[in-house]
């Protein structure tokens, strides 16, 4: 099957709870509300891509416990392609564990068998890569995994986007041979070490930097050009860069601008955090297009 948009990367259930604010060390409170989702950045944007309209294959691992038939048909449901992936029967599926507060939250990510992503498993699914219009990675699955896809990549002149979340210490070298570098502010800095008006200089149309509620910036080559996130009420900003991501690759894939397409994904991305789940609020096509935010 041809597809346009190849996600590489993690899935996981999202265990969230909520509470009036976090414990302190050693501390003991009570929560207001428990919920799982479906989660796992690689997953998010697989999903916000598909249902952007775009035809999207998953390159990733389950486990074979009980959350891994779920994750599985979870993007099956999702319209995206699942016959790349594997099964790892003896092992478990990534989690998530989300504590919400105060319309922020904080994150322990076991990898599980998003870990079990090789370079060796990659390496027997080139085919569907080198057959992407956009190749779409995250940081949960082994940097070597990442290293190997980036360089695949650069090699075969496959339009990779990275998105380096969270961050994990990378050379340089690897960023400068991907298509397109999306980090947030933090990221960027702890990637580059440099200021972000200096560092997206350096890369004209290929770094984009997410600055959460005030959107996106990055150079043209002539300007800055900074792209305003639609103002919203946020209830759970879990996987708010993933919508991005994935609505970016989609839109990039349907020929739009840069321009337009950062702005598609900073809208993409103020509907999903109207809704608990890093998945659950991320708009279809036509969502997207009658939302106002
Ligand atoms: O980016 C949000 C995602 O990060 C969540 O869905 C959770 O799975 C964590 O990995
Ligand atoms: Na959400």
């Amino acid at each position: 099957v041809r597809v346009s948009i190849v996600v590489i990367g993690s899935l996981s259930t999202d265990f969230i709870v909520q509470a009036s604010r976090m414990p302190e060390k050693g501390e003991t409170i009570l929560g207001t509300d428990f919920k799982t989702a479906f989660g796992g950045k690689g997953a998010n944007q697989a999903v916000a891509a598909a249902r952007l309209g775009s035809e999207v294959s998953f390159i990733g691992a389950v486990g074979g416990d009980s959350f891994g038939d779920k994750l599985k048909n979870n993007l099956r449901d999702n319209d995206i392609f699942c016959e790349n992936m594997e099964t790892f029967a003896d092992s478990n599926s990534g989690t998530a564990h989300i504590t919400i507060y105060d319309n922020d939250n904080s994150i322990i990510v076991v990898p599980g068998t998003n870990g079990m992503v090789t370079p060796t498993m990659i390496n027997n699914k080139t085919d569907v890569i080198l057959n992407a219009d956009y190749v779409v990675i995250q940081n949960e699955i082994p940097l070597d995994t990442t290293k190997y896809i980036i360089d695949f990549c650069f090699e075969n002149q496959v339009k990779l986007i990275y998105n380096p979340a969270p961050f994990v210490e990378i050379e340089i070298e690897y960023l400068e041979k991907c298509y397109m570098i999306t980090p947030n502010e933090i990221e960027s800095r702890e990637l580059f070490k440099e200021d972000i008006e200096t560092v997206i200089r350096k890369y004209p149309n290929k770094l984009i930097v997410t600055l959460g509620e005030k959107g996106a910036v990055y150079f043209d080559g002539e300007k800055e050009v900074r792209v305003p996130a639609v103002l919203t009420n946020p209830v759970d900003t879990t996987g708010a860069g993933d919508t991005f991501n994935g609505a970016l690759a989609a839109f990039l894939n349907k020929g739009y601008s840069l321009r337009t397409a950062v702005e598609a994904g900073n809208k993409a991305s103020s509907i999903a955090i109207k809704k608990i789940g890093a998945q659950t609020g991320i708009p279809t096509l036509e969502e997207w297009e009658k939302a106002d935010v």
